[in-house]
């Protein structure tokens, strides 16, 4: 892990100065404040680790592929600050979230703000020796995690109070929400740093299956992590009803009572934390918990032999580094 934890650092200075000298110029000081707040405040930057070690991985030059890095990293950041009005969580990255701030109007501004910037960025790249054919590739990838990101967003809210969700409506659900951008970091990576299509590809693909694997370790951690670790709410996956794995896994093996119990329980929307922890027993009863992480598990393991396709480096190990780091990962 601390090999991991050295390779997100050792990136993450970069990034960060890249997005606040980008931002710097944003005018009102509110829009500029709130649109730099959760960069400053910090995240685990893996989005543009991802691109920066995919365009490595098949011979590009950190250098080059640090904008269109820094573009992944704002759009994921655009998504969180609107998740959270969406989800009505009050805490990001150890911090009052960005419309507990400053209201819900600026932070629905501030994450447009860095939306629109990403694709200047991107753009910007042109000036880093990647070519005009690559830069429009990139946005292609940009604009589509983008749409996948909403879509995903929208069939998550839907499925709240849906207790008929499947296993695969869930996956097609955390891929949009998550995955798409994930695979769109790794695929990035592999245009700027001038991979061919057969590569390209399969970075994508192992962006994909271990942005699968990120979301189900993420709703897990919702589970069993606490506040002070986590940065965010804990639980509140339950109080609000999404569907995840877990809940999926224990409504299609419980009996009716348990079941009953669990329906109940994501519907109310004021659970206290007694009918929290009855939830969780009930993951564990029906071996839901388990059952979440094989999955993740056999993603993480999937995307690592997709690896294969790269020549060996120091930046592939560190991929397959990663691709276990999303599950083992406590924050
Ligand atoms: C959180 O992503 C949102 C999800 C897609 C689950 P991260 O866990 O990567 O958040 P930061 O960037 O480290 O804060
Ligand atoms: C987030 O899913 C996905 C996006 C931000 C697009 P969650 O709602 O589970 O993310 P957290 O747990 O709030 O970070
Ligand atoms: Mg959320
Ligand atoms: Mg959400
Ligand atoms: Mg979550």
């Amino acid at each position: 892990m601390s090999d991991v934890t050295e390779i997100l650092t050792d990136y993450s200075k970069d990034v960060k100065a890249v997005i606040e000298d980008y931002l710097s110029s944003i005018d009102p000081e509110d829009l500029q404040k709130s649109s730099v707040y959760l960069t400053e405040a910090g995240g685990k930057m893996l989005r543009p680790a991802l691109t920066l070690l995919s365009s490595q991985a098949v011979g590009g030059n950190r250098e080059d592929a640090l904008k269109t890095a820094a573009a992944f990293e704002m759009i994921h950041t655009f998504s969180l600050i609107h998740d959270d009005i969406m989800d009505d969580d009050d805490m990001r990255r150890g911090k009052p979230s960005v419309h507990t701030v400053w209201g819900e109007p600026l932070a629905i501004l501030a994450g447009d703000t860095l939306f629109s910037k990403a694709f200047g960025l991107v753009i910007t790249s042109k000036e880093d020796n990647i070519s005009a054919d690559r830069v429009a590739e990139s946005l292609a990838v940009v604009a589509d995690a983008c749409v996948k990101i909403c879509e995903g967003q929208a069939l998550d809210m839907g499925f709240e109070g849906n207790f008929d969700v499947q296993e695969e409506e869930y996956m097609e659900m955390i891929f949009k929400k998550t995955a798409a951008l994930i695979a769109g970091a790794c695929k990035a990576g592999a245009i700027v740093g001038g991979a061919d299509s057969e590569v390209i590809d399969a970075m994508y693909e192992y962006g994909r299956l271990i942005g699968l694997a990120f979301q189900i370790q993420d709703d897990y951690l919702d589970v069993i992590s606490d506040e002070k670790d986590l940065g965010k709410p804990v639980g509140s996956d339950i109080v609000e009803g999404k569907m995840t794995l877990m809940v999926v896994k224990a409504l299609s093996e419980a009996n009716e009572e348990d079941k009953e119990k669990l329906v109940k329980i994501l519907s109310d929307p004021e659970s206290p934390q007694e009918d929290v922890d009855i939830a969780i027993d009930l993951f564990n009863k029906y071996g839901s918990i388990e059952y979440a992480h094989d999955v993740a598990l056999s993603n993480v393991n999937k995307a690592k032999e997709i690896l294969n396709i790269l020549p060996n480096s120091s930046s592939k190990d560190a991929l397959a580094l990663l691709a276990d780091f999303v599950i083992e990962r406590k924050s």
